[in-house]
């Protein structure tokens, strides 16, 4: 039987899943985590559902090395493109952040007009509009691939006029001719910049984060599955961090955006 106290695995293209461990921190308090970020292949969201499965398939490989109870793939892309291959492959439970997402906005919607952001990959994969769809066939989807809020987060531009003009190239196209009412920050780095996003699109559009929404979904699953862990709050060094290159980069995006202070990066190559 698994032992209920081991760790949980949480991988992404990089530094962006923080944002998905943030939220299993505050969430579930009890569970202890080890994150994986690729730094040294980042970014996924132009990649080949390919490439990004081959990467998927290496790094849980090396969680199930360390021994995790289950595994959470944080970065949108890789939940796109990988989720179901690796789910199909590995003994422990995996979830990704695209069903809790699509879940949360069909909940939240009350016109039924629902907008998608994400990078390239998640967009073109249409995984967000199918689910949609599936629990609501009413549904209308929209979709606008944004990718350079990636670059403009990990340039630290939160509030930045740069970030607010591309808020509006990406998306007031959605806001006036399709009339969403609902949002789904479907990337990891868009909940750093959700403040922002929220002002500029106003208060008729409900943001969706699907990093929240996952970690909702991860103790639904760990108690279903008998799998929560039993040992009270763990402290913050309890978490280990790996990346696949620069250590230096990653402590700094964790300290300047979600106020972490780790200690120590890993550095794990994998091929
Ligand atoms: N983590 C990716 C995602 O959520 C964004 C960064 C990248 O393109 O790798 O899709």
């Amino acid at each position: 039987m698994t032992d209920r106290n081991l760790p949980i695995g949480v991988f992404d293209s990089g530094v962006g899943g923080l944002t998905v461990a943030r939220e299993i921190f505050r969430n579930l308090p009890d569970e202890k985590i080890i994150y994986f970020g690729d730094t040294a292949r980042v970014p996924y969201g132009n990649k080949s559902p390919e490439t990004v499965i081959r990467y998927a398939r290496q790094i849980t490989s090396f969680l199930v090395s360390e021994q995790v109870k289950a595994i959470v793939i944080a970065c949108n892309t890789a939940s796109a493109f990988a989720l179901h291959t690796v789910q199909a492959e590995l003994d422990i439970p995996v979830i990704g952040v695209i069903e809790p997402g699509a879940r949360a906005a069909v909940q939240a919607t009350r016109t039924g007009r629902i907008g998608i952001t994400g990078t390239t990959g998640t967009v073109s994969s249409g995984l967000y509009d199918r689910l949609i769809g599936e629990l609501m066939p009413s549904a209308k989807v929209f979709s606008k691939a944004c990718p350079l809020f990636v670059s403009l987060v990990e340039e630290g531009m939160i509030d930045d006029p740069v970030t607010i003009m591309m808020i509006h190239r990406y998306l007031d196209d959605m806001l006036r001719n399709d009339s969403i009412d609902t949002l789904v920050l479907g990337c990891t780095h868009y909940p750093l910049i959700r403040k922002v996003i929220a002002r500029e699109v106003g208060s008729s559009v409900t943001l969706v984060n699907p990093a929240y929404e996952t970690a909702v979904s991860l103790k639904e699953l760990l108690n279903s599955l008998d799998l929560a862990a039993d040992g009270g709050p763990v402290d913050f060094s309890a978490h280990r961090f790996f990346a696949s290159d620069g250590a230096e980069n990653f402590k700094k995006f964790a300290r300047d955006n979600l106020n972490f202070d780790i200690e120590n990066v890993e550095l794990k190559t994998l091929q």
